[in-house]
């Protein structure tokens, strides 16, 4: 099975665990990029409310997705979504590709958005196989 781990990080925690489980995986290790970077301000005067929205933000570049069996998604948690260049990554999965989410947080969780990603990874014509959090604190 050809798996890619695809992750979205602000702070670089996400990328350590993308690091792992691609590592864990014998995976390839892909990074979403937005074109315009958020940094701590903007993530939390914009990208809170677009995460919960479901929105995506344009990629400085496209990780390519084609031909992947299985596709771990990960990214950190904003507002209780995962934040939006998850929603961009999303965006990319080919159908028929069986679908990880790995989400990371610090004390909270991604309980109350977990249908609503699954809905959109549905929405693709994918399978969510896994959805889980990842505590950056423990
Ligand atoms: C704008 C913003 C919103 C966040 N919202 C949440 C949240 O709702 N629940 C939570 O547990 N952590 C929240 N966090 C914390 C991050 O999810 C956590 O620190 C994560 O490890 C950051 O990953 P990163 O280092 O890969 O960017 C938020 C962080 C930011 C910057």
């Amino acid at each position: 099975m050809k798996t890619a781990v695809v992750y979205y990080t602000l702070g670089g925690s996400t990328r350590s665990f993308a690091r792992a489980e691609a590592g864990a995986r014998a995976a390839d290790l892909l990074e979403a990029v937005p074109a315009k970077p958020y940094n701590p301000f903007t993530a939390l005067m914009q990208g809170c409310a677009a995460a919960r929205r479901q929105r995506g933000v344009p990629l400085a570049q496209a990780p390519d997705l084609m031909g992947y069996d299985r596709i771990v998604l990960m990214a950190p948690v904003w507002g209780g979504f995962p934040a939006p260049p998850f929603n961009s990554m999303a965006a990319l999965l080919p159908a028929g590709a069986q679908v990880e989410v790995l989400l990371v947080s610090s004390s909270g969780s991604s309980e109350k958005s977990r249908a609503k990603v699954r809905a959109l990874i549905q929405g693709k014509g994918c399978r969510v196989v896994c959805q889980r959090d990842i505590h950056s604190h423990q």
